[in-house]
């Protein structure tokens, strides 16, 4: 007989079900009562909300009750009633109870109290019990649906790019090796060095940073595509925004110019964030709370005005800034915390790399709205953005987002052979080893562009989590890859 025939709790609460008799599965979050009555909260993860199972010892034995305890994870039958308690229109009254699996009280970590996130995430493994990590990942999902159906309703393809490429697509030198060579004892050619032609693919391999080299050879074929993928950096950046293995959304498309790919970002930024407030309300309300609780407790000087429902309904709404990189110094060299010293890095010349406290003052301080900053110098930029007649800047667009920063990069691609050739020899970058790139500006070369969408960032923008590692399940990072 087929084990699962249960109400998922979600369901339940939506239909009346009321007189009738079910069956819910799920684990307890708290038991409370007397000796006449029971009270157990039972999550199932369907929802934020608990269902209440009301267990009369008359009727549930005293043996079943007592192995009923936070964390573990009962099977309960009976009629669904109107509920006398405030906060749910209808409880359980348990028939029978069945304790699936049990979680000894002495030894399970999650209590029915408040832990810290360095709790947590040290007990990563069942921290998504919680109703933070419950609400975080039902929305990290409807995102990531969101970002399929969008595209797909646009008829973009999804294609799958690799995760262990030869080549660097980014250039800054931040990969992963992947071998099978022993470490101890590796072949070495005649000159001492490692030789990687023994090695599993007979060349030098590492996991992907971006999908993008694959996703242009895509859209030369079939014009819109995208990829959603894991990407891996070996930076060591210890920050609440930087994971050593993030998702991120690509799309590549043939006939758009830098102005097309700045529209297409922006409505499909627009389109997840509306598409997650729509269908998670009951979490995306909880952690609104959660977020309002946090912000209250920082210094005044580092609270957001907005909280975290506004901020979502206040990006929808208003169109994005979109400035060139050289009007965004110019703002940063005149502004106060530049002219005070209070940067930790002083703006004083065109050509400065832009840290994420300049990002955020343009964004929270001076525009107080998303920004999409343009035309960098070409020099800061990777080696296949197009390059702008001026000679010194290159058509590239980052995306900066309240309390994120950058959350999307991207540009028009150099579409020319020459110009991208000569690039790729003065950044070091060999043309041998792109041969496969190069082709696509051989053969039937065309205006082309796409952006890059972190997708964890994105998470932490619609949750309002305030770390990386508390929006992905099992987080790497810097001396951390456990679970
Ligand atoms: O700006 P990035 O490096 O751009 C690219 O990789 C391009 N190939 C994208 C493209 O044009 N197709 O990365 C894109 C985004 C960043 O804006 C950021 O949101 C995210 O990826 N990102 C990270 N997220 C988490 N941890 C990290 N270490 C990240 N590095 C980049
Ligand atoms: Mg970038």
């Amino acid at each position: 007989m087929a084990f699962n025939k249960r109400s998922k709790i979600k369901l339940l609460l939506e239909s009346s079900k009321i007189g009738k008799n079910t069956t819910i599965m799920g684990w307890v979050r708290t038991k409370r009562g007397n000796k006449n009555v029971s009270f157990i909260a039972v999550n199932d993860g369907s929802t934020i909300q608990n269902y209440q199972v009301v267990a009369d010892p008359n009727v549930i034995s005293e043996e079943v009750l007592k192995r009923i305890t936070t964390g573990a994870c009962i099977k309960a039958t009976g009629e669904v009633v109107a509920s006398q308690g405030a906060g749910q229109d209808s409880e359980l009254i348990a028939q029978k109870i069945e304790v699936l699996g049990e979680a000894d009280a002495d030894k399970y970590p999650l209590q029915p109290k408040k832990h810290s996130m360095e709790f947590l995430r040290e007990n990563a493994h069942l921290r998504m019990r919680t109703n933070t990590f419950g609400a975080v990942f039902r929305v990290r999902h409807a995102l990531a649906f969101a970002v399929h159906q969008y595209f797909n309703d646009k008829g973009f393809f999804y294609i799958h790019t690799p995760i262990i490429t030869a080549s660097d697509a980014e250039g800054a030198g931040e990969t992963f090796r992947v071998s099978t060579l022993d470490m101890k004892n590796p072949p070495l050619t005649e000159d001492g060095a490692v030789d990687y032609t023994k090695d599993f693919f007979e060349r030098e391999t590492n996991l992907t940073v971006s999908g993008q080299l694959e996703g242009e050879l895509a859209a030369m074929a079939l014009a819109e595509i995208y990829t959603f993928g894991p990407t891996f950096r070996a930076e060591n950046s210890n920050t609440t925004r930087h994971l050593a293995e993030f998702w991120m959304i690509e799309p590549e498309m043939a006939f758009y110019d830098a102005e097309d790919n700045q529209d297409l970002a922006e409505d499909f930024l627009k389109y997840i964030i509306s598409y997650a407030m729509e269908h998670c309300k009951a979490d995306l309300e909880f952690l609104d709370k959660r977020a309002a609780e946090e912000n209250a407790k920082k210094p005044t000087n580092e609270r957001t005005e907005l909280g975290l429902l506004d901020r979502l309904r206040f990006v929808v709404d208003h169109d994005f800034e979109r400035i060139s990189y050289t009007e965004a110094i110019e703002i940063l060299k005149n502004s106060k915390p530049n002219k005070k010293k209070k940067f930790s890095y002083i703006i004083d010349e065109w050509g400065a790399d832009l840290q994420s406290e300049h990002e955020r003052f343009l964004v929270e301080k001076h525009f107080k709205k998303p920004v999409i900053l343009t035309d960098y110098p070409k020099d800061i930029k990777a080696f296949y953005m197009k390059q702008n007649d001026d000679g010194k800047t290159v058509a590239a667009m980052d995306i900066l987002f309240p309390g994120i920063g950058e959350i999307v990069g991207g540009s028009q691609r150099e579409e020319n052979m020459e110009k991208l050739t000569t690039r790729m020899d003065e950044m070091g970058i060999s043309q041998e080893e792109l041969y496969w790139y190069l082709d696509t500006r051989r053969f039937g070369a065309t205006p082309h562009s796409g952006f890059g969408l972190g997708f964890e960032r994105m998470v932490q923008f619609v949750t309002g989590m305030g770390n990386i590692r508390d929006v992905i399940a099992f987080p790497r990072t810097p001396g951390n890859a456990e679970f």
